[in-house]
């Protein structure tokens, strides 16, 4: 048998090798990173999963090898035996772990050739996302790319070294199931045995982790992969992975408290930070009200102020009006941008339009305390006094104002004040704000389907002392879920679950999910829940999104190894794709019009 190997065995991965190894011999095996000849003398960047180690084909050791290695070129895939030497002087390089060293090469293997590659694989790359996509293969070689996979790999492991030891049990749940509702569409998968019939890939594993409580598994853990056909965006992906717990016999407190224990574990473990528990809790009418949004960043100020009282009858009709219709007005103090000009005013405008605020309205304080506004003539001194009271309005500041039904204003200005931040550069990125959100209310309303939908999902417990609202005011019933927030970005949501039938019937009728319906859709649930349940909640923290920010990066494709475009197709293997005839006629599906697709990442 031909082995291509031959007699070289690895003996070190590429960032072992140190001065105190000098005078070894050594095999080394990879990728070639660079290949450059200098007056004879052959250096080659050897390029392995883990590290760079400088290689050298010098003519005096052996001419045959400097010959072969003149074949040489980028990721090609090679093996040499050498030995481990001092690099002279001049050629030190601190930045590298082995760039004290070098080897010079005695034998050379060329185990595989490569095609130029469709970019140059280096940190710094010019390739368009697309084209990086469908070469995922290499842009992986990428180092920060790799770092990101190692990162996710450690964060994974310490998820489940800190579940296992906290008595956790991971279960796998099916993913050829019926349909889990958290929200989105379901990923529907067409069954040959029975034709006609779909399973749908489930949104998360929300029923069965209920329904192992119930079979007596106290403590679940998965980390598992979601199916959601929404519209994507850089922190959302068709298939995304949770890690997804449930506990008997807890209360919320108890559930965040473990949740806690699990992220302190994973931040010690992949980026070595202690954080300090517990972390700060907001009720969500308190996110809303401060920050006009229920997945705050906290790393900043730039606090929303309800001045609907202060300007209910105001001159100004178009704030008078929105208050007198129960909308709100709302303002945030930009401190010392009075210096905006009229191009950044009209950008920020522009930018709170796409909230669907009708306007911006501003007023910037001059030096010398007077105002200037397209909106100051107004008011009387008596609402501006209090307007500057309540802004804390001073020289060289410059006020905004959104009014509008309030899910408007406290969207629009909440959005604002991120956009506004990040253009004043007050966000530290290497600090981590973590807020655990309550309180949630139960339902929203629907404009467009006209029917209330559960804020959580339909699984969710109304607070003990709402539960009179679910049939009187639905829409004031606040649930037993909480989230947890870090840096404005939602990780993870979870709440206390019903653990009644009657009171799970009363959430369905109240969503319009009528007995029928919820017998042929939730049948066993409801079943199951009339055979002895403990009470349970639990939480599942979006993990891609977690390391995303673990790895301080702006899109979590960028920490997925395979992940898809914005239009849910994966450029490497084409996917989807359409079926043979064969398979459909299986199927018994019949195509009504073939989808023609162009995709690019965003
Ligand atoms: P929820 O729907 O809030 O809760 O999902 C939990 C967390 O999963 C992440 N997430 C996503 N990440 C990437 N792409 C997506 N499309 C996507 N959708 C959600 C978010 C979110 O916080 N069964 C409940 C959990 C429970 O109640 O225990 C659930 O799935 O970070
Ligand atoms: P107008 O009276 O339409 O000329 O508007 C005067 C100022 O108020 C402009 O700066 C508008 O951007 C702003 N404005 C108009 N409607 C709203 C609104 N609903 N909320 C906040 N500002 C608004």
């Amino acid at each position: 048998m031909t082995d291509l190997l031959g007699n070289m065995t690895r003996t070190h991965d590429c960032s072992q090798l140190r001065d105190t190894d000098i005078g070894e011999e050594v095999v080394l095996m990879g990728w070639v990173q660079y290949r450059r000849d200098h007056g004879g003398v052959i250096f080659v960047d050897l390029r392995d999963q883990r590290d760079i180690t400088q290689v050298v084909f010098n003519p005096e050791v052996s001419t045959q090898v400097h010959e072969k290695a003149q074949a040489i070129r980028n990721e090609y895939v090679i093996g040499i035996r050498g030995k481990v030497t001092a690099r002279p002087a001049d050629m030190l390089n601190p930045k590298m772990s082995t760039g004290a060293i070098e080897v010079l090469a005695e034998e050379l293997r060329i185990f595989s050739e490569a095609k130029t590659p469709a970019f140059q694989i280096e940190e710094r790359i010019e390739a368009s996302e697309s084209i990086r996509l469908k070469y995922r293969h290499l842009d992986l070689r990428r180092p920060k790319l790799k770092q990101n996979i190692l990162s996710r790999h450690k964060a994974s492991m310490a998820a489940r070294q800190y579940l296992d030891s906290n008595g956790f049990t991971d279960i796998e749940t099916p993913f050829l199931t019926k349909s889990t509702p958290e929200g989105a569409r379901d990923y529907l998968v067409p069954s040959r045995v029975n034709q006609g019939d779909f399973y749908a890939l489930p949104q998360s594993p929300q029923l069965f982790k209920q329904l192992l409580m119930i079979s007596g598994f106290d403590r679940y853990y998965q980390i598992v992969r979601c199916f959601r056909d929404e519209d994507l965006r850089a922190d959302r992906q068709p298939e995304f992975t949770q890690i997804d717990m449930e506990l008997s016999f807890v209360n919320e407190q108890q559930v965040m408290e473990v949740a806690e224990g699990l992220i302190v574990r994973i931040f010690k473990d992949v980026l070595d930070i202690d954080l300090v528990t517990p972390f700060k809790q907001l009720t969500y009418d308190e996110a809303i009200d401060r920050f006009g949004l229920d997945r705050p960043d906290l790393r900043f100020g730039l606090e929303l102020c309800n001045i609907s009282d202060i300007v209910k009858d105001a001159g100004f009709k178009v704030f008078a009006d929105v208050v007198k219709k129960g909308g709100l007005v709302k303002a945030i103090n930009a401190k010392g941008c009075a210096t905006f000009t009229r191009k950044q005013i009209d950008e920020l405008t522009d930018f709170a339009a796409v909230y669907k605020a009708k306007g911006l309205a501003w007023i910037k304080v001059k030096e010398d305390g007077d105002w200037q506004s397209p909106i100051a003539k107004f008011f009387t001194d008596e609402e501006k006094d209090n307007m500057r009271q309540a802004l804390d309005m001073a020289p060289g500041d410059i006020v905004f104002f959104v009014a509008d039904q309030p899910r408007i204003t406290n969207e629009a200005l909440g959005q604002l004040r991120n956009e506004l931040a990040r253009r004043l550069e007050l966000i530290d990125d290497n600090r981590y704000e973590f807020t655990w959100v309550t309180e949630f209310p139960m339902f929203e309303y629907d404009d467009i389907e006209k029917r209330y939908q559960a804020l959580h999902h339909p699984f969710t417990a109304p607070m003990e002392s709402d539960i009179d609202k679910l049939e009187s005011d639905p829409l004031e019933a606040k649930s037993r879920a909480y989230d947890l927030v870090l840096n404005g970005i939602e990780i993870g949501g979870g709440s206390i679950r019903i653990h009644s039938t009657d009171l799970q019937q009363k959430v369905f009728t109240c969503l319009g999910i009528g007995d029928e319906e919820a017998r042929d859709k939730f049948g066993f649930l409801l079943e199951a829940l009339e055979s002895g349940t403990p009470p349970h909640g639990g939480i599942a923290f979006g993990f891609d999104r977690l390391v995303m920010l673990l790895c301080q990066e702006d899109s979590i494709r960028n920490v997925i190894a395979f992940p898809k475009t914005q239009k849910a197709t994966c450029m490497l293997t084409d996917a989807p794709s359409e079926a043979t005839t064969e398979q459909l006629q299986e199927l018994a599906i019949r195509i009504a019009k073939p989808a023609a697709a162009t995709d690019s990442p965003e």
